[in-house]
């Protein structure tokens, strides 16, 4: 491959990267973020570490099955871009959801088995982000460095893990909506109710 091809890829690489980010920040400035922005921007965030992490991880598979190593010098860029955006995806969830709340905070990484696997997946980025240039991998000698970067398909199953996790408690939703709403129908056919409360839509604070 010419060059000039491996720099038009890297361009492209970066580009696809970071359209979700600048694709948050358009919606963000045009107040189309819909009606529970935090989540929405917490979910895309999340989205995009899982999908980059999984692309950095395919580039070894790619080359066993089809023989081409090009797409290797792409591996760093995409893990970088993993930690970069967990990091974001974190932040958010501190500083956005939880307004630095540290008990609450800790609370909740001890407590929530989705949120303790995450916590654990990014702090296991941290090592493989700080080591990952080419000075660090001359420190640690090539073995060594090999050996603590294989943390990455353990970094893997517990990004999924969390997906997971998060999808079962999201399939859980509509089973709490269906109690509530048998619960309003009861209500609306109580005797002495208001017009206001027969009207009252009856999913309208899905996170109670
Ligand atoms: C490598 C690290 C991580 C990955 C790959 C990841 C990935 C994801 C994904 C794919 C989602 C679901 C997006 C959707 O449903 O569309 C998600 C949601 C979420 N993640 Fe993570 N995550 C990571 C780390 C963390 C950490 C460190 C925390 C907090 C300590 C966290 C907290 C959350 C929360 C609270 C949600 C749900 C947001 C909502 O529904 O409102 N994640 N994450």
């Amino acid at each position: 491959m010419t060059r000039k091809t491996r720099r038009a890829l890297k361009v492209l690489v970066w580009g696809i990267c970071l359209s979700p980010l600048g694709m948050l920040v358009y919606q963000f400035w045009t107040d189309d973020l819909g009606a529970n922005p935090i989540s929405y921007v917490t979910n895309v965030l999340g989205d995009t570490t899982l999908r980059v992490l999984l692309a950095s991880l395919a580039m070894t598979p790619l080359r066993l099955m089809l023989g081409i190593s090009w797409q290797m010098s792409f591996r760093r860029l995409l893990g970088l871009f993993a930690f970069f955006y967990a990091v974001l995806h974190f932040t958010v969830w501190i500083a956005v959801d939880h307004f630095f709340a540290w008990p609450a905070l800790l609370a909740d990484i001890r407590k929530r088995p989705y949120i303790t696997v995450g916590f654990t997946a990014l702090v296991l980025l941290m090592p493989l982000a700080a080591t990952s240039t080419t000075r660090m991998v001359k420190r640690l000698g090539g073995r060594n460095w090999q050996r603590l970067h294989r943390l990455v398909y353990v970094i893997g199953i517990l990004a999924i893990l969390h997906f997971l996790w998060l999808a079962k408690k999201g399939r859980q939703e509509p089973f709490y909506y269906a109690v509530r709403k048998r619960r309003a129908a009861a209500e609306r056919a109580r005797p002495g109710r208001t017009v206001a409360t027969a009207a009252a839509p009856v999913a309208s604070c899905p996170e109670s």
